[in-house]
This record gives structure tokens, sequence and C-alpha cells, in this order.
């Protein structure tokens, strides 16, 4: 990575991914500007989008950008138009694909209610106020890849096979990450599992307690998945960073996400060793696409995430992160986090006034 001079591989992909990446490379762009550091955006094809243009939901070329690239930036994949097809040729294999094949085994969803949207959140206010929880999703292994998978047919019956598996390794280096990130914020750790259950669990359990030997001034509590789910809406801010499997993680962090008020808030970051990919943790949204609907805070947002953790320019990821604040405490609202008899505004005209603040 040559100094100031960053390369990011773009995959706009399907329903309201290209608009709200439209607006995250108008705040980007805003960003370069002001701090004079050059942005070289590459584009890619993934999902059904590629699927349509080559066949394949992610061709070749689509994989050498991504690992050339300094960092990625995604919108979303998926719609009813491709829900028909094989599993291997489906818009979300690729994402999966490009994940596991990148390495990019932690997964960073931050769950962080503003003020000003207290009133959007169905939990009480008193309940969503201040709640700051970093979600640490396991994202390359468990259920989501394990051998052997498949429908087959056995003693004329059809059965449906998943796997689900961990080892030590894959445990402990997404523990020593959530770790390593508790211990520079409030220093409490949930793991969340299923060790009553699962043996796979178990071993997750066991790693975490080890690995805390690592980190001593982090207080580790475990929590039962089912329990968690209820704690979250119990009591949101008991949690300071969440660290899951990939599963658990998946589902954990959608519901985690209403209590901001919108799906459409949460940014995502996935680490591995190389490069990085961003991305909202929202879907691809095909009954609003193209309609000037969607919420583009969140992948706004995946772009600080990128500035911080790709480019380590502090400083311009909290200008887009006060940037988004400001404009909400304006009283701007996407149809998402509408309160009150308030107007609505667009994805253009919200990226639009993140950007524009950026700028003064
Ligand atoms: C997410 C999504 C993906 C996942 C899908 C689209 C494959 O739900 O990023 O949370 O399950 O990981
Ligand atoms: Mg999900």
């Amino acid at each position: 990575m040559e100094k100031g001079k960053y390369s990011i591989a773009v995959f706009r992909g399907d329903g309201i991914g290209p608009e709200v990446i439209r607006q995250a490379i108008l705040v980007l762009n805003a960003v370069s500007r002001r701090a004079g550091i050059v942005l070289d955006f590459r584009d890619g094809l993934i999902g059904g989008a590629a699927y349509e243009e080559t066949g394949d939901p992610l061709p070749d070329e689509s994989m050498a950008l991504a690992k050339d690239s300094d960092a990625i930036l995604l919108g979303s994949v998926g719609g009813p138009r491709w829900e028909g097809l094989n599993h291997h040729l489906r818009p979300e294999r690729a994402l999966l694909d490009l994940r596991k094949n990148l390495g990019l085994y932690a997964n960073l969803r931050p769950v962080i209610v503003l003020e000003d949207l207290l009133g959007a959140s169905p939990l009480k206010q008193h309940i969503a106020r201040n709640v700051d929880i970093l979600i640490v999703r396991e994202l390359t292994g468990g259920i989501y890849f394990g051998q052997p998978r498949g429908i087959r047919t056995e003693n004329g019956m059809r059965i449906g096979l998943n796997t689900l598996v961990y080892s030590e390794a894959e445990i402990s280096r997404i523990g020593r990450i959530a770790f390593s990130l508790a211990s520079k914020r409030r220093k409490h750790l949930c793991s969340v599992d299923k060790a009553n259950v699962l043996e796979s669990s178990r071993l997750w359990r066991e790693t975490m307690i080890q690995i805390n030997r690592d980190y001593p001034d982090v207080k580790l509590e475990h929590q039962y998945v089912d329990n968690c789910a209820m704690q979250l809406i119990r009591d949101p801010s008991q949690f300071d960073v969440i660290v899951t499997d990939n599963m658990f993680g998946d589902i954990l962090s959608d519901e985690a996400s209403v209590i901001t008020g919108s799906i459409g808030m949460l940014p995502s970051a996935s680490l591995g060793d190389r490069t990085a990919l961003y991305e909202p943790i929202h879907g691809s949204a095909p009954d609003i696409a193209g309609k000037d609907l969607a919420n583009p805070i969140a992948a706004i947002l995946s772009a600080a995430m990128m500035l911080r953790y790709s480019f380590h320019r502090f400083d311009e990821a909290a200008w887009i992160e006060s940037a988004v604040r400001e404009v909400i405490k304006n009283g701007m609202r996407t149809a998402d986090v509408l309160q009150g008899r308030r107007q609505a505004v667009g994805t253009e005209a919200m990226g639009e006034a993140i950007a524009k603040k950026i700028l003064n």
C-alpha cells in the first residue's frame, strides 16, 4: 500500500447495493478531497449481477480484483430472481466464497444507538439509550462451511445435511481479536455459544477461557445463545463486546440492529490477514431497489470502517461518523427510521448531505 494512495475494489452487487454504494463513494470522495489522499476505485461484478453477465456469481476476474486491492467495498447480493438457482450459482455463494478465499475470518458489527434516533427504536427509550455493542462474528467457519454438506437420498428418503465444526485454531484466532478489541473498550467480553448442547461450543468456551489468561484485564462472561437473544432485548446495555460463531453472529446481529432503529444503520468490517471487506449488514432489499428509498448510512459507515481498519486514517473515519450524527441531529431521516410526521429524504439526498458536511 502506497502512502496516501489506496486502491478499492467496488462490488455494487444486487438490489439496493448499487445505490447505497454510490453514496458511500460520494462520501469517500469528499474525504479524499479534504484529506488530500487518492482513492482509486475499481469496479467488479458479484452476485446476481455477475451471474447475468458471465454465468458465474463470482468470476475469476472479480476474485483477482479483490485479492489485488487494498480494501473492498461491497453493496449487497441476492434477490428473488436467483432463488431457484443451484446452490453453487446463487449470489449468496459468491459472497461466502469471497469471504472464505480471502481468509476474512473476523467480522466486526458495531451496534450503536444514536440519541437522536431513540424514537425510531422499537424498545423503550431508557432501554435503548447509550447502547454501544461490538459484535465479533466468526466468518469463515462453522456450519456455513463444514463438510459434509448437501442433499442426498438415504434409504429412499431425502436428507439435508450440514456440519458444524470448529478447530481450536479457528476459535483461538477470532477469540484473540475479540479480547484485543475488548481490552481497548470497556473490557467486557461476552462469549455466546450453546455449550449445554454442542461439542463445538464446549471447545469454543474452553478456548475463550484459555485466551482470557493473556488478557487478564478483560472480564469474560459466557451466555447461551438463546439467553443472549433475550438479553439483547431485555437489557442491551449490559453488553460491550460479543464474540460468537458464524451462524449465531448472523442471527444476533440482525436482532441487535433493530435496537438502533433500522438494519439500514449497521456497517461491518470483515478482516483477515491481508485485504479486508466492508459491507452493510443488510441485504439487497429488492422490494425498494431503484426507488431512492434505501438508507445509505450502513454503506457510508462501512466506508468509515475501511478508513479506520484498512488505511489507519482515524481522523478521516471520525469525519464520516460525525457527519452522519450531525445530519441525523438536523432531522434528516430516510423512510426506515422516520419518526412522527417528518418528511423522509431519499438515498441520494442523505448521501449528499453527509458528503457536504465533510467538506464544510
Ligand atoms: C450477512 C448475510 C449473509 C450471511 C448472507 C447474504 C450470505 O446475511 O452478511 O449477514 O449469512 O452471512
Ligand atoms: Mg445476515
